[in-house]
């Protein structure tokens, strides 16, 4: 009986697994920033969203992976060749699929600044270092917000990186 019961709580729960995980990683960011005396992050909730999106993503990213690695996406990114503009590389999982003798240069755009440190230990162990441009937000390149739309962005993306960056 009771072991039916946890089967049933789990089937229940399961839907809801990253609801919960997000509300733990809020908190988690929440509790750290106050602890190292960070009391801002009580009035921009934007930079907690962004610290806990990253935490939540990090503790997730092996079921994405997981599940990735059974569609097309390998094959969709190995498929890229000459500059390649990745538009939210989030912790770099893509990087390991992009074929080395293929893909000349990549420009990261990455609006959730609190990406950058695990972005780019992604970078130097997948060995792009030296052929990867990473633009995250509040730094360079004019001034990317968190909610400009991928779309809107591309004229800028073409004339100001990749167009000078292929003559
Ligand atoms: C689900 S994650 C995917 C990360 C990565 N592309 C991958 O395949 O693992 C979505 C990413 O897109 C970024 N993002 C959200 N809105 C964006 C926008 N308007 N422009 C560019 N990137 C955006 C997020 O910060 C996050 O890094």
């Amino acid at each position: 009986m009771a072991f039916h019961f946890q089967d049933r709580r789990r089937s229940y729960l399961e839907p809801i697994e990253p609801l919960l995980y997000a509300v733990w990683a809020l908190r988690v960011c929440l509790i750290n920033a106050l602890r190292s005396g960070d009391y801002g992050i009580l009035v921009q909730y934007k930079r907690l969203r962004d610290l806990a999106f990253v935490l939540w993503f990090q503790t997730l990213n092996e079921h994405f992976l997981r599940f990735e690695s059974r569609t097309t996406i390998p094959d969709l990114v190995a498929a890229a060749h000459g500059t390649v503009l990745d538009l939210g590389p989030g912790l770099g999982n893509q990087l390991t699929r992009f074929d080395q003798h293929r893909v000349e240069y990549i420009f990261g755009i990455e609006p959730n600044a609190a990406f950058r440190p695990a972005l780019q230990t992604q970078i130097a162990k997948s060995n792009w270092t030296d052929r990867y441009t990473l633009i995250t937000a509040g730094e360079g390149f004019g001034s990317i917000q968190g909610d400009e739309k991928p779309w809107s962005m591309l004229p800028r993306v073409w004339g100001e990186l990749v167009k000078p960056a292929r003559s």
